[in-house]
């Protein structure tokens, strides 16, 4: 078993393992990836405070979010295909959140069902919804995550139309792939992704495969896919959505002010500062540069987490001083799952801990909830350089 000191670590082994069309899908933005390297960078421009001769003893970094305990202010953010990335890949991330005490939130593009992670975990995890023309599928969908016990539904806002990412197209991106000479070649070198992918519970979308009227095999799937993201969604919807789930809802991909007050008004629990990870829209801000002027808008009544670019417990410290109740991390449990599954989840997370712990330490603070934007340093025109 290597030594895993860092994320990076984790990576390297990720990227050895994993066939190059589910690395590219992960490690890639859209068009120029502008967004996707400045949601990493941007973190590197807040500094820390260090602090001394605090009694550091008794340090805690349990916290709420939405009202639930978690070990540590940090989710899995729901990532598409996973089950692709490591064999069962969605039910070992889940299990590794639970044991950890973190949540989990399935993608409704996953690999494995909602029913085949409920099986697999004691803990409720959080369903994501990408809204789709089909009415039906998604009433339907709603109610599946309802019967698994899902104890959160969240509401993907920033995907009504698909950003494009080059090497997913050059790729020809599937799953489970299709065996051209150029795919063939590399999986020859990938056996050990290979052998335990041939005794996977799935290789297909498990939300969608089997549950939408006409749609038995991949080739139908693709047709329905592209032509079923709805781009018609707005706050109407949206509510209604939020009415038929009866319960917590958090609204995703929320980047302006503006969208942050209209999701308050639809009675959002929580808000997710996203750009999806910089696969969306390039040329937006980071998501961490953002965060500051929505939480002057509503941080005060609704909760605000952010996602994107987070790779260290350091980065989850400073999203939390500065104001966000809570962070998600994607590529950076998906590093770990690629590299060792479900164990490598856990380290990610050990990492992700370890890192914040002893940063809150050297900051001079014994728990998450007292960090503040005290402990943090900021260029002073980190959120003012753009105008409108
Ligand atoms: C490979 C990949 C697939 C993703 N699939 C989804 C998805 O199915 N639904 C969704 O709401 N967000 C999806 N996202 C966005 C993540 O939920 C999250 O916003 C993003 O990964 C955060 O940035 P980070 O990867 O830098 O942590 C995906 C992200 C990645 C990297």
């Amino acid at each position: 078993m290597p030594v895993i000191t860092n994320i990076e670590d984790l990576k390297r082994i990720y990227k050895r393992r994993v066939p190059q069309m589910f690395y590219d899908y992960c490690e890639s933005g859209s068009w120029t990836e502008q967004t996707f390297r400045e949601n990493s960078s941007d973190y590197d421009q807040i500094r820390l405070r260090q602090r001394v001769a605090v009694d550091m003893t008794g340090r805690s970094t349990k916290t709420q979010m939405i009202g639930h305990d978690v070990a540590m202010p940090v989710a899995l953010a729901p990532v598409g295909l996973t089950g692709m990335q490591h064999a069962d890949g969605e039910m070992k991330a889940a299990r590794a959140a639970e044991k950890f005490g973190v949540p989990f939130t399935l993608s409704t593009m996953s690999i494995n069902s909602i029913e085949d992670v409920a099986g697999f975990t004691d803990a409720p995890f959080w369903f994501q919804l990408y809204t789709m023309k089909d009415e039906d599928f998604v009433s339907r969908l709603i109610q599946r995550a309802k019967d698994a016990n899902c104890s959160a539904l969240v509401i993907t806002l920033d995907l009504q139309i698909l950003g494009q990412r080059h090497k997913d197209i050059k790729n020809g991106l599937s799953a489970p792939p299709k065996l051209t000479p150029k795919t063939l070649a590399n999986l020859a070198t990938k056996w050990g992704w290979g052998i335990e992918m041939l005794s996977a519970k799935r290789r297909e979308f498990g939300n969608i495969v089997g549950h939408v009227k006409g749609v038995s095999d991949m080739s139908q799937l693709g047709a329905w896919t592209a032509e079923q993201f709805d781009p018609s969604l707005d706050w109407n919807k949206i509510a209604k959505l939020k009415e038929q789930w009866d319960g917590k809802v958090i609204l995703k991909g929320i980047l302006d002010a503006e969208d942050a007050k209209m999701a308050l008004k639809v009675g959002a629990d929580a808000i997710i500062v996203s750009n999806h990870g910089g696969r969306q829209l390039d040329g937006a801000l980071s998501s961490i540069r953002m965060l500051p002027s929505i939480l002057d808008a509503v941080g005060d009544q609704v909760e605000v987490h952010i996602d994107g670019g987070i790779r260290s417990g350091q980065d989850v410290l400073k999203a939390v001083a500065m104001g966000a109740k809570g962070t998600y991390i994607g590529r950076a449990f998906i590093y770990g799952l690629g590299a060792m599954g479900q164990q490598g989840v856990t380290e990610t997370l050990n990492v992700i801990q370890k890192e914040l712990d002893t940063t809150m330490a050297l900051c001079g603070e014994t728990s998450v909830e007292d960090l503040g934007r005290h402990n943090l340093l900021v260029p002073e025109d980190f959120e003012g350089r753009w105008r409108q």
